[in-house]
């Protein structure tokens, strides 16, 4: 399998928002529609396809946030559609993500959030390294993941 990460564009914005997550999955993540959406106001938000060969199978938004008490990179959002989950694709991806923000001079920390109650993604983001941050923001749980320790 060849996991790449490809910029949400005019060409593929509508494939991307086709994508869906199970009903029990809903409401750990928000839709790929109100991610593109919201992202679009952000000038540092990157969103990104999750491609497998030429097929997306996921979407990905992060980037810097610059609010007061939120300051670093942050992977916001994270899915693969729920016809190809659990075949290792988010783990590449999230690989894929902290080796593109790793590249940036400044990043030192990555942080991530999730719902309490989402045990595979807090399994899948403790076993690349993320520990738990002690933050609660909005109702999920802060991992941060740092780089240089
Ligand atoms: C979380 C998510 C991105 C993981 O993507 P994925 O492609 O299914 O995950 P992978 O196949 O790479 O598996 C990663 C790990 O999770 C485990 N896993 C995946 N789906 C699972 C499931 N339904 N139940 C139990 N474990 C599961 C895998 O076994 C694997 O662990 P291992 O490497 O120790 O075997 C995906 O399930 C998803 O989109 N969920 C809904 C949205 C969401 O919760 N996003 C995160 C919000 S913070």
């Amino acid at each position: 399998m060849t996991i790449t990460l490809q910029p949400i564009t005019k060409d593929n914005w509508e494939i991307a928002i086709r994508l869906k997550v199970s009903d029990d999955q809903k409401h750990f993540v928000a839709s790929n529609l109100y991610s593109i959406a919201e992202a679009s106001f952000y000038p540092t938000a990157i969103t990104n396809g999750i491609y497998e060969d030429d097929t997306m199978i996921g979407f990905t938004l992060y980037g810097y946030n610059d609010e007061a008490d939120q300051q670093g990179y942050w992977i916001v959002r994270l899915m693969i559609d729920q016809a190809h989950q659990g075949k290792g694709y988010g783990r590449a991806a999230m690989r894929l993500i902290i080796d593109a923000l790793h590249q940036k001079p400044d990043c030192e920390q990555i942080f991530i959030s999730f719902e309490p109650e989402n045990d595979v993604a807090r399994k899948l983001y403790a076993s690349l390294g993320f520990v738990d941050d002690g933050r609660m923001i909005e109702g999920e749980v802060v991992y941060r993941l740092d780089l240089h320790s």
